[in-house]
């Protein structure tokens, strides 16, 4: 096919930024910066983001200001949403809005200094994208702002009365946006092609503490008067906000944690390094550009084990183990500072340069702060993980450059594909080119995208340009064709090893031949991930008699370790072994990590007994899980299995 001219123009520039803050001049023959921020948006219109409503290619949101009380007697955020509009197209005088389930009292325009009322139109509610909000206008206006109220089944928040929580005296509530659940609590364009900077005012019982992905300061007053300010372009999946009993403990000059007052000493502990992971993500990929980077440590009824909200990641407490064993996740958060945070997928076909991306990252922080063994122990892990999951996942998915998710829910079409294929591919260029060369590649795509969102096109034709193309000889065409577009695993994939998850092995041959007892395996120095491929390597079901004596040995029944629980749990109710649906029902009921307890609802939910026994469990577990997790969990007990997450 031939393309006009100046659409390949558009597609071969170093794109430039949308709201990009800081730029520098145009050097002579270059275009500028508007120039090829034009034609970068010239190349986005062609393909819209099918999970969004919004119309980004006739008008952007620039800037959001959030005004809303936090009423947790009703379970809403109130107030309203005001935005600053970039009009695109002269012809258009609509603004088209991602809602969910939120209650539109008015809509203004303000024109010549003043507001006046707007027709607005909001759609049947579509299950998965929620109801499109068409607003009217008479003429292209700058601001637009919304007066609306969220609903209490709000899939992107969580709201805990004070039992749920662990002090047991105040409320709590939290927000999750990724992947499009924004909408369920700010109408928006809510699509990570569109970026825009925020400010904030938000008003709760003054004796709650509100913090937002802003900045938040640590030693602010508790008065239930809050405001905020986001300087940096975002995308809408970014847009965080929680609040409840709520203090603060400093972990470094940057950093520190805030969680309920009993918790936080323990996380301050926990997280203590995380100030020398952010000097060497900065070593790695440059400066690290959003000012402070806190973490909240929420209930354990958070969905995710963490969430990288800027300057302040969300995490769950059970990553808390007391020896850091459990830490990299919070490599994994902070590594989005770079990775999906300063250069976002454009649209969630290509999560990979999100999630892929920073689990590379992430494993370089681990391997520079806690050593290379830890860092080979998590990649085995992970590839074994994924190998396993790729078993499950239909071919369409196993792509890193998926297609465009036309009528999917982006939740589904996530997977350890994007995650670890991806981290993968990158680890196979990385040892390809040498590390110093690819380090710089890394950077110099981190540099010269920063804050604005790409797609896996932009992606291939960089790599081409700054690495194939400047170091011949080193992979073929084929290759990267296969990694990028291919389904499965390249022929060019090693496998990561770890010669201290080689000693796990073999203990497990010797115990399950006979040869050794529990008590022969020397386990005083194993670190999770040895107790996790120790479980991992075990057969699909065991008897009674073995899984007893591994209980008498190691007591993982019970166990407070939840990555052990997580394995161990399928194990036993595969192996029909009764003695742990005490554990396991108060495991289910205590956490609601969809990665920690869907593989034990789904182990439950193939036979008969074990649904009951699942159903009778979620039916006390539900007024504490979350939306996403209880929609995840009613999924399972409809199709007889779980997913891989
Ligand atoms: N951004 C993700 C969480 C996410 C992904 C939420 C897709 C919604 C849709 C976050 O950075 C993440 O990957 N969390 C992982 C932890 C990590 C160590 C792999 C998780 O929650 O398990
Ligand atoms: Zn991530």
């Amino acid at each position: 096919m031939r393309l006009p001219a100046v659409f390949l123009v558009a597609l071969v520039l170093p794109l430039a930024a949308c709201n990009k803050p800081a730029q520098e001049p145009a050097k002579p023959g270059e275009p500028t910066v508007a120039q090829a921020s034009e034609q970068h948006e010239e190349a986005a219109m062609s393909s819209h983001d099918p999970n969004s409503y919004a119309e980004p290619e006739k008008v952007v949101i620039t800037h959001v200001a959030l005004d809303l009380n936090v009423d947790f007697a009703k379970k809403v955020l109130a107030g309203s949403n005001t935005v600053d509009l970039d009009w695109k197209d002269p012809a258009a005088t609509t603004l088209v809005l991602d809602t969910r389930d939120l209650d539109i009292a008015k809509v203004e325009g303000f024109d010549a200094g003043a507001w006046t009322p707007l027709k607005f139109e909001l759609a049947d509610k579509d299950k998965i994208y929620g109801s499109k909000l068409t607003i009217t206008l008479p003429k292209q206006m700058a601001k637009v702002k919304i007066t609306y109220a969220s609903r209490p089944e709000a899939s992107g928040l969580q709201w805990l009365t004070p039992a749920m929580t662990l002090g047991k005296k105040t409320p709590f509530m939290f927000s999750q946006s990724e992947a499009i659940h924004a909408r369920s609590w700010v109408p928006l364009q809510d699509t990570p092609g569109v970026r825009f900077t925020y400010e904030a005012h938000i008003t709760t019982p003054k004796d709650v503490m509100a913090l937002m992905s802003a900045d938040n300061d640590p030693k602010a007053e508790r008065d239930g008067d809050y405001s905020f300010k986001m300087p940096q372009p975002i995308p809408s999946y970014l847009l965080a906000i929680s609040a409840g009993d709520l203090v603060f403990a400093p972990v470094g000059e940057r950093a520190g944690v805030w969680a309920e007052p009993a918790m936080a000493p323990k996380a301050a502990k926990e997280f203590e390094d995380t100030e020398k992971m952010i000097t060497t993500a900065e070593s790695l990929y440059g400066p690290y550009r959003w000012g402070r980077y806190d973490i909240l440590v929420l209930p354990p009824s958070f969905p995710y084990g963490g969430m990288e909200n800027p300057r302040l990641t969300f995490a769950t407490p059970t990553v808390i183990a007391g020896d850091k064993s459990l830490v990299s996740l919070i490599a994994h958060e902070l590594a989005h500072s770079w990775s999906g945070n300063l250069v976002t997928n454009s649209s969630w076909k290509d999560m990979w340069l999100n999630e892929g991306f920073t689990s590379y990252v992430e494993s370089r922080i681990t391997e520079a702060v806690y050593g290379r063994e830890l860092a080979d122990m998590e990649a085995v892990i992970e590839q074994h993980g994924l190998i396993e999951d790729m078993k499950q996942i239909p071919e369409k998915w196993q792509k890193l450059a998926q297609d465009p998710l036309v009528g999917v829910d982006p939740d589904d079409a996530s997977s350890q594909v994007s995650y670890i294929k991806g981290k993968w591919f990158l680890s196979f260029l990385e040892e390809r080119y040498g590390r110093e060369t690819f380090d710089a590649f890394l950077r110099k795509w981190f540099d010269s995208h920063a804050f604005t969102s790409q797609d896996s096109a932009e992606f291939e034709r960089f790599l081409r340009a700054e690495l194939i193309d400047k170091n011949p000889g080193k992979t073929t065409h084929e290759e990267i064709h296969e990694w990028m577009h291919g389904a499965g695993l390249p022929k060019t994939a090693k496998p990561a090893t770890s010669t201290r998850l080689d000693a796990v092995d073999e203990a497990r041959t010797h115990w399950l031949a006979g040869h050794m007892k529990p008590s022969d395996i020397d386990t005083s120095a194993w670190m999770t991930q040895e107790w996790v491929r120790f479980i991992e390597g075990l057969p699909q079901t065991l008897t009674e008699a073995q899984l007893a004596e591994l209980d008498a040995a190691w007591h993982f029944t019970g166990t407070a370790n939840v990555e052990i629980a997580q394995r161990w749990y399928p194990l036993t109710v595969r192996s029909n072994y009764l003695a742990a649906r005490p554990a396991i029902e108060s495991y289910l009921i205590h956490i609601g990590r969809r990665k920690l307890i869907m593989p034990t609802y789904g182990a439950l939910v193939a036979t008969p007994d074990g649904k009951a026994f699942a159903e009778k469990v979620f039916a006390k577990a539900k007024p504490g899980y979350h939306p996403i997790t209880i929609a995840s969990v009613e999924a399972a007990i409809a199709a007889g299995n779980a997913k891989p997450l």
